[in-house]
């Protein structure tokens, strides 16, 4: 078997974050009289809290905010998200995901998490998930978001693996895309199932287990 590590992304995959996204990002726009729905909100997966803010800010009818106020915006937003992430328990970690990522690991596997999320180990430690992976490459080591490979290779890094014997696990298009364009193999699951980029779509996280048979 060519895979000796497997980097998972976090939101959408390990763990469900979106309507924590949602809620905030919702209270925000609001307060700013900008339009923001399910659907915006959805093209905010895999991207940075800053690149983030820029797609809602694309509806601001305002004049252009200047680099300090976009900032104190988005530290705004990450305030009410932590506040709505501190609901998140263990029970958050499916039964599922959990045996797939313990099975996974018996088969010598390194585990490793690839999010863009700078909160990325406040969540694992919600749900329960806090010293479990080799490796945790966030939105604090990185200075290009996904659909940039850095993420991921870093990750490959601190498990000192070349990124061939990685394959990487997504949700968002923007994922599959950094994966590839980081030379490494990916599984799609959800959106990114059917995304022409993915090695193998996945109906459920336990599908991967199939790959290593
Ligand atoms: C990604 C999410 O994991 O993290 C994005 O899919 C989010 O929606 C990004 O914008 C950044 O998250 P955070 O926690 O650093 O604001
Ligand atoms: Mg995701």
């Amino acid at each position: 078997m060519k895979y000796e590590a497997i980097i998972f992304d976090l939101d959408g995959v390990i763990c469900h974050t979106d309507r924590y996204h949602y809620q905030a990002w919702k209270q925000l726009s609001d307060k700013l009289g900008i339009y923001f729905d399910e659907k915006i909100n959805h093209r905010l997966r895999g991207v940075s809290r800053m690149e983030s803010l820029n797609i809602i800010l694309e509806r601001y009818p305002g004049k252009p905010l200047a680099k300090e106020e976009k900032e104190s915006l988005a530290e705004e937003k990450n305030i009410i998200y932590k506040k709505l992430l501190e609901q998140m328990s263990p029970q958050d970690l499916s039964r599922e995901v959990k045996d797939t990522l313990n099975d996974l690991r018996t088969l010598g596997l390194k585990l490793a998490i690839g999010s863009s999320s700078k909160n990325a180990r406040l969540i694992l430690k919600q749900i329960g998930l806090g010293d479990y992976f080799d490796a945790v490459s966030d939105g604090n080591n990185i200075t290009q978001s996904k659909p940039n490979p850095e993420v991921f290779l870093k990750a490959a890094g601190f498990l000192k693996k070349e990124a061939g014997q990685c394959l990487v696990v997504e949700d968002a298009k923007a994922g599959i895309e950094a994966a590839h364009a980081g030379g490494m193999d990916s599984a799609g699951i959800g959106d990114a199932a059917d995304d022409p980029l993915a090695t193998y779509p996945l109906s459920t996280m336990r599908d991967l287990i199939d790959i290593f048979k």
